[in-house]
């Protein structure tokens, strides 16, 4: 027996936390049936006996700048062993900032909607031999980079992240024990972001401070002891107007290398203070870093002479252009997700402009854009002979573990999940995103809430989620609602409870507790839960007198269904009270499940009782109390049908309505973000198998095959983004009108939410308790699939399942981690319960 992973809050290795990490170790063995007996935690003199592999705190006490080592020693049933260390620091802890926030006091706060220009601020920085370690804690309001010498510190984008700026704001710690030399220069660059610049559609800027400042501290730690801090302060110097001439996230970058920041208008920097107090806390988000390289597949003159350049992948990222060039040379890199007559189409983008501007000095030279991104598959260059330019691209995203596969024989089907897959790579850039391309990239909370479930098979999204979650708590109203954005970050609408959107709250982090098993994240999120389900229960109750009417959920406002294939933004709002009631049953059941697993018996008993009260008052104000819906839509049947909202009888009536309206439609889904993910469930669940994969596998329009077949490589935000006549879907959501940019991304992940069927449903992977302890493997054949696999990395180690259909003959593999037991379920109605190890079954397919 082994340690296969131990994880100290997420991380295998370079934790640098303010709080007491979550201890998680996977265990593998040779012998089938191991589990884990019990394990020996310990850390100093503290220690812990347990048998849970994925809950346990620290709990030593800890001290500020410190390493720590985690030790797990394991025993087995069998009576084998296993240890493994992992070590973490502390931040600050308590620690007192010594350094001051400080900015350029000249420059004028940035005009309504504009960004403000980077700020360089810099100091030497004179140390002595022998050092033992030495290492910044830096942050910013804006986003920053640092430099020592003129090399770039660390390997992180966008730092400090996007947190919600009033209540708190990470901050990050880099190890330069061996940079310095004894003679160094500091340097810090400092755009707008998220916290100064513009950002939302509205372009709303300065949501947390007037200007960019920045925030860091040197520690230096000699040999013989002593310790020297150089904090931010008036000795810093400041300038503006230095290479980085411009950053944004919408507009892009403007570089310009000609300039020789030595002769700036340098000036003290002056001493500010963030508008609000947050709470500054070591990164506890998943970074933003380059996450792989993408070389264009080709490159072709436009008709305008515009060079454009095909990465074959839709994505966010930023182009890395390597160039010879001269000096003033201006080169213009242009971005878009698609090309409509051979040209890029940027009309979509909105008000974004998605360009990157540089000023070439002579000579070899590379650029590549610091302080912004894009979402883009085509970039277009001018300025440039092609000759001179190698451009490739990086592909930025939050650091998220990759911990899902899923392969079959339906060669459509697995460039869909690709396309999921790309789906939450863009949108998973330090926040949850709509899109990375137009003037949004904002964290509407309804996407998160129906994508979630999919994020977590592929994903290890422990501390993405958990980061965000954070926000989702502190942003929440106390009124119980939920901010649509979260976190808000200049956004205006009225924070006030939505369904679907606000669920976000409950079913993301149920999400996460499935993959993952952290109870504690439960136990954290659940008086936010409760409390916007007790909005939602007064919401429901205003404006009317009769008793069932009071669990109908109509005001303030649903999206209803969001972006479904027919009809405008009216039409989806119009359906929002079904929606919303059956959203509303759905928490309320979920909460009284996570009730009890929080040992919460009396609310559990509450939960389960009004969960069971909606779906009486939605049985009986909209339905004719046999399944049929008085006014009938997909969705309006998926939601009840997947919410488990009816029985028997009802249920049959219900998916055999939904199956109507579906072939009325000319066999096509008509659902939009609430409905989607469920659909599928709704159908093959409710004994409606193969009119889900005929739903899943058709490829005309509105379909997930459509978008895949018309060649997206990342799922779209509306079903005919492309319409079949090879027209961008612009359509404006009021007048239909094709005038403007319209509402249309070509990588929105919410219609990527079937990815969770795919792997629920297809290899059959279902976890049943947190963290996959006890999971099933039920596979449903079927779509003419020959065979299918899928696998994920669950906190206990790797859950595979693998089939193959051959002449009426299903044979399956399954991997069963050490300390888990799975169900296993053939097509045939055979049921099996296994320990850990890998098991071979066969039956008639
Ligand atoms: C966003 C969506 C979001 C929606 C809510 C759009 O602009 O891109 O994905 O959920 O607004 O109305």
């Amino acid at each position: 027996m082994k340690i296969g992973a131990l994880t100290l809050d997420g991380l295998a290795e370079g934790l640098v936390t303010d709080a007491a990490p979550r201890i998680a170790f996977a265990l593998e063995s040779d012998v089938p049936g191991e589990a884990l007996a019990s394990a020996r935690i310990s850390s100093g003199s503290w220690s812990v006996e347990t048998d849970d592999q994925v809950g346990t705190r620290f709990g030593g006490t800890l001290e500020p700048f410190t390493e720590y080592a985690v030790t797990v020693e394991a025993t087995g049933i069998t009576g084998a062993a296993a240890s493994a260390t992992a070590t973490f620091r502390t931040g600050r802890l308590d620690t007192p900032w010594t350094a001051r926030w400080i900015t350029d006091a000249r420059l004028a706060p940035p005009a309504k909607k504009a960004s403000p220009p980077p700020l360089v601020l810099r100091r030497s920085v004179a140390t002595r031999p022998g050092i033992r370690r030495a290492w910044i804690e830096a942050t910013a309001l804006g986003i920053y980079e640092l430099e020592l010498n003129g090399r770039k510190v660390g390997d992180r984008y966008f730092a400090p992240g996007l947190t919600s700026y009033a209540h708190h704001l990470q901050y990050q710690t880099y190890d330069v024990t061996d940079l310095l030399t004894g003679d160094d220069e500091l340097r810090a660059i400092v755009g707008g972001g998220w916290a100064v610049g513009s950002f939302t559609y509205h372009r709303t800027n300065r949501i947390a401070a007037d200007r960019p400042a920045l925030l860091a501290e040197l520690h230096v730690e000699y040999d013989d002891g002593t310790v020297e801090l150089i904090g931010t302060d008036e000795s810093w110097r400041v300038a503006t107007g230095g290479r980085f001439q411009a950053a944004e996230w919408y507009d892009g970058e403007t570089f310009d290398a000609t300039v020789d920041e030595e002769a700036l208008d340098w000036a003290p920097a002056s001493v500010t203070a963030p508008r609000k107090r947050p709470r500054l806390l070591a990164d506890y988000g998943a970074p933003v870093r380059r996450q792989g390289e993408l070389a264009p597949v080709s490159h072709v003159v436009a008709p305008s002479g515009e060079v454009v350049y095909d990465f074959g992948q839709n994505f966010a990222g930023v182009v890395r252009a390597r160039l010879r060039g001269s000096r003033g040379q201006v080169v213009t890199f242009r971005h878009a997700e698609v090309l409509v007559d051979g040209e890029l189409f940027v009309k979509s983008l909105r008000t974004a402009k998605a360009t990157a501007t540089y000023t070439c000095v002579d000579g070899e030279q590379e650029y590549s854009p610091r302080l912004t991104y894009m979402g883009f598959r085509y970039v277009g260059a001018t300025g440039i002979d092609p000759g001179d330019l190698e451009l490739t691209a990086y592909v930025l995203h939050s650091d998220l573990p990759e911990a899902g596969t899923f392969t079959s024989s339906n060669e459509l089907l697995n460039r869909l999940d690709d396309a999921i897959r790309w789906g939450g790579k863009s949108n998973f850039v330090d926040i949850p995103t709509d899109c990375p391309q137009r003037d949004e990239r904002q964290g509407w909370t309804g996407d998160t809430a129906v994508f979630a479930s999919t994020a977590a098979y592929h994903f290890d999204m422990t501390r993405f989620f958990d980061k965000w979650l954070r926000d989702v708590s502190a942003e929440q109203s106390r009124g119980g609602g939920i901010p649509m954005v979260v976190p808000r970050a200049g956004d205006k609408w009225p924070v006030l409870p939505t369904a679907c959107w606000g669920d976000a709250c409950v079913l993301v982090p149920w999400a996460e507790y499935l993959a993952r098993g952290d109870v504690e994240l439960l136990r954290r999120q659940y008086p936010t839960m409760k409390r916007f389900l007790r909005a939602a229960k007064r919401w429901a109750g205003l404006f009317s007198i009769r008793p069932t009417r009071r669990l109908i959920w109509r005001f303030p406002f649903h999206f209803g269904d969001w972006a479904a294939p027919t009809g405008g933004a009216k039409e989806w709002i119009a359906r929002g009270k079904w929606i919303a009631t059956a959203y509303f049953a759905n928490s309320a059941g979920l909460l009284a499940r996570i009730a009890e697993i929080l040992g919460e018996e009396r609310d559990a008993a509450h939960y389960a009782a009004l969960r069971e009260r909606i779906i009486r008052a939605f049985r009986v104000v909209f339905s004719d109390g046999e399944g049929r819906l008085n006014d009938e839509f997909q969705t309006g049947y998926v939601l009840p049908l997947h919410f488990g909202m009816t029985s028997g009888e009802e249920s049959a009536a219900m998916a055999g309505h939904l199956a109507r309206l579906i072939a009325d439609n000319g066999g096509h889904l008509a659902t939009g973000f609430p409905g989607t993910p469920y659909l599928l469930f709704a159908l093959s669940d409710h004994g409606r198998l193969d009119d889900a994969y005929e739903l899943l596998l058709q490829t005309d329009c509105p379909s997930w095959l459509y978008m895949v077949a018309a060649g997206g490589t990342t799922v779209w935000e509306r079903w005919d983004a492309l319409r079949p006549d090879g027209t961008v879907n612009t359509a404006d959501l009021q007048t239909g009108s094709d005038d403007g940019g319209g509402m249309v991304s070509f990588n929105h992940y919410a219609a990527g939410a079937v990815g969770d069927w795919m792997y629920r449903r297809i290899a059959g992977i279902e976890a049943v308790s947190g963290g996959y302890r006890t999971f099933r493997v039920a596979p449903k054949p079927g779509g003419g699939l020959t065979s299918a696999s899928g696998s994920v990395r669950t906190p206990y180690g790797i859950v595979s399942s693998s089939w193959t259909l051959d002449g009426g003959r299903f044979a399956l593999r399954v991997e069963v981690p050490v300390s888990t037991t799975a169900t296993v379920e053939l097509p045939d109605g055979t049921v099996h319960e296994v320990g850990s190890g890998v098991h071979d079954f066969s039956g008639a397919g």
